[in-house]
């Protein structure tokens, strides 16, 4: 194996061993909190919290919207572990880096990953708060995390990336949508792009002609790691700002944040009771 991929392994596995004996218990699920969704870790009972920076070979959170603490406890009656503040290519993390804390928390029993983050929508007929529940990828970071010497033990060589998203999944987020009267649902594409700079009106005709309703900058790498790991998954985009290219609006942090908080309320909801009624 080449010196990478055994140092990674190496690092993986210590840290699996120093959270083993942090853990009064499994986490079932792994839920991934994106960009001004992190409220959720509030909703957590008998929780224990983590600064990144106490976790061995954990890298660091570079941007101020991601707290950078992992917390396990239930939700909902099920153990969890969030991941509140994530990784990103853009802060230049390499996609293997950036999944570092899912491949752990894979390897430590998790069996299910909820992933969330805030888009810009694509379809016009989105709205910003629309929770959109992700169906599909596709991946423009030019990077992947699987990239290198496979190491067997975590997972196939070329997995199938046929229904990454959990079709059931889909199914239960969208019946649990629509029964809190959430009325802002939809189900699209995602497309992670490599970021930091925002789409062009350009590249936005581009992405939505490529099969895109969504698009932001984070998740793609997390859901390849969470298949080859075999995590079943479900990806929920809150849609931020939606961008028409022929009456482009400038997208800022500030209103992305700002709407993010809007939804957040919503989104907890969702996030709960799929928690709650997942098998
Ligand atoms: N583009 C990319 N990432 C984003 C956007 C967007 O319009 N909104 C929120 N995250």
């Amino acid at each position: 194996m080449a010196s990478g991929e055994r140092l990674y392994r190496e690092q993986v596995n210590e840290t699996v061993s120093f959270l083993e004996e942090k853990l009064p218990s499994v986490p079932e699920i792994v839920i991934i909190l994106g960009t001004g969704l992190g409220s959720l870790a509030d909703s957590l009972e008998n929780s224990i919290s983590l600064d990144y920076e106490e976790i061995p070979h954990f890298p660091r959170s570079t941007v101020t919207s991601h707290a950078g603490k992992l917390l396990f406890g239930e939700l909902a009656g099920k153990q969890v572990a969030v991941l509140q503040g994530r990784f990103h290519y853009y802060e230049g993390y390499s996609t293997r880096q950036i999944t570092f804390p899912l491949r752990v928390l894979s390897l430590l029993g998790a069996r299910f990953l909820l992933v969330s983050n805030a888009a810009g929508g694509l379809d016009p007929s989105y709205k910003p708060g629309t929770l959109m529940v992700i169906s599909d990828h596709l991946n423009f970071i030019p990077d992947n995390p699987l990239r290198g010497v496979n190491i067997e033990e975590w997972g196939p060589r070329f997995p199938d990336l046929s229904q990454a998203y959990d079709p059931s999944l889909q199914e239960l987020a969208q019946k649990c949508g629509k029964e809190l009267g959430i009325d802002r649902m939809a189900r699209g594409v995602y497309v992670a792009i490599a970021g930091p700079s925002l789409e062009t009106p350009a590249e936005t005709r581009y992405l939505r002609n490529c099969g895109a309703d969504a698009v932001g900058m984070s998740t793609v790498p997390e859901v390849i790691v969470g298949i080859h790991a075999g995590l079943r998954i479900l990806g929920i985009a809150m849609v931020a700002n939606v961008n028409d290219p022929d009456n482009f609006q400038p997208i800022l942090i500030h209103d992305i944040l700002a709407e993010a908080k809007k939804a957040e309320g919503d989104f907890v909801r969702l996030i709960k009771e799929v928690v709650r009624r997942i098998k």
